[in-house]
């Protein structure tokens, strides 16, 4: 199988030993704490989760800046984006060795980790301005991702973690959540080796479903991947509970048995378009894919990114040899008029846009908010039920 990322095993900061996890537990209860905020905890869900294997915990200043500027660690690890535990409030935490990471998302604050504190230091606004300008390439409090990272704090909180427990993810979504090391136990359970990934935050439609199709095809793979994010979404994206049960019922339906495995992750979108797709890169190879779908608009928001920025930084600023998973770039895909079929529109050259059927995703919640059908064309009926009910009942 597919190396981990930066290790020759995955190294899950999850407790995983219960003597150990209760013995923790009973130090953090004794631990000065600390509230993280929505981003940290997700991030400690993804480090105790293995997705963000080869990383011990939260990174410091310098380590924040470097991987922002140039995409890789001080000592030179390849990483996309800065995984920081930030805040305002230091007071409980100053001057102590351990602390209590408490959850912000969990009623009653439990504690999520437990963090040996390694430094706390303040991060100027110009610092926290050249993060955020390289990260999101934009510094508009307008993007939902920069407003988020703007609003964190002024101190980086570094040092390793030891992980409690996923949060909400395992209580809310059992089905569905899975670390990187389930979903490697069953990756080679079932005997698949190469196994293509797709990201997503959406229910899917029926581009989404040919793109799985088109690409376990061209990359003659054993399975694919359908690994739908968990976390916290921006206001009018649609809650994962359902999107859960429209991929479930899509992939029941149309898609051969055995061919697909349909999981999700505990992490909050960034929308940071190309530096996401990135990272859904590293922590996919973690999952043990070889593939990953990057088609068009991936982890976009708005017009902030161009349509394929996120497969052109994998030619232009991921150097050569830094991952071991490889990118199914996806043209933009519809179904044809002409062809009668969904296909990629690099495959059509003879096409208008008129030859296809396209909607955007305004206009299928206007549709959906008003009762109308969604062309079969576009999503499958037995999709679009499940979002009509959603919707008729917002
Ligand atoms: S994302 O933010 O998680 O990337 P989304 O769930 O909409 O958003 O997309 C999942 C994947 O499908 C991404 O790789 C995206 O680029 C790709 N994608 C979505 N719609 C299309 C489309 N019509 N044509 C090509 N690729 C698409």
């Amino acid at each position: 199988m597919i190396k981990p990322h930066g290790s020759e095993q995955l190294n899950p900061l999850y407790v995983s030993d219960s003597a150990a996890r209760a013995a923790l537990a009973e130090e953090a209860e004794k631990l000065p704490s600390m509230l993280l905020n929505t981003a940290a905890a997700a991030n400690a869900v993804m480090l105790g989760a293995g997705y963000f294997n080869p990383l011990d915990g939260f990174m410091n200043l310098a380590n924040a800046m470097s991987t922002a500027e140039k995409m890789q660690t001080v000592d030179g690890l390849f990483w996309p984006v800065p995984i920081l535990n930030r805040t305002d409030d230091i007071e409980a935490i100053q001057g102590a060795e351990r602390i209590a990471l408490r959850d912000p998302n969990v009623e009653g604050q439990p504690v999520l980790a437990v963090q040996t504190v390694v430094a706390i230091e303040e991060v100027s606004d110009e610092q926290l301005n050249a993060m955020t300008e390289q990260v999101f390439g934009t510094l508009d409090p307008e993007h939902p991702g920069v407003a988020t990272f703007g609003a964190r704090g002024q101190y980086i909180v570094s040092g390793p973690i030891q992980v409690l427990n996923y949060s909400y993810f395992r209580n809310e979504f059992p089905d569905t959540f899975r670390t990187a090391g389930e979903i490697r136990d069953e990756i080679a359970q079932r005997g698949w080796e190469t196994v293509v990934a797709f990201q997503t935050r959406n229910p899917m439609h029926r581009a989404h479903e040919e793109l799985c199709k088109m690409a376990k095809e061209a990359v003659d793979a054993d399975g694919v991947l359908i690994h739908m994010l968990l976390g916290k979404l921006k206001p009018g994206d649609i809650p994962a509970d359902v999107r859960d049960a429209a991929i479930r019922k899509m992939v029941e339906l149309y898609f051969p048995e055995n061919t697909v495995m349909v999981t999700g992750y505990g992490f909050d979108m960034l929308y940071a378009g190309p530096r996401e797709a990135v990272l859904h890169a590293v922590f996919r190879q973690n999952c043990g894919c070889t593939h990953l779908i990057v088609g068009r608009d991936h982890a976009g928001v708005g017009d902030y990114y161009g349509a394929f920025d996120a497969q052109t930084i994998f030619h232009n600023e991921v150097p050569d040899g830094s991952l071991d998973i490889a990118i199914f770039e996806a043209d933009h895909t519809a179904y044809s008029r002409k062809l009668n079929k969904v296909v990629m529109m690099r495959d059509a050259p003879d096409h208008d846009k008129d030859d296809f059927v396209l909607l955007s995703g305004t206009k299928v919640r206007e549709m959906l908010a008003a009762g109308q059908d969604l062309p079969p064309e576009f999503a499958r009926p037995e999709v679009a039920k499940i979002l009509m009910e959603h919707y008729q009942n917002a």
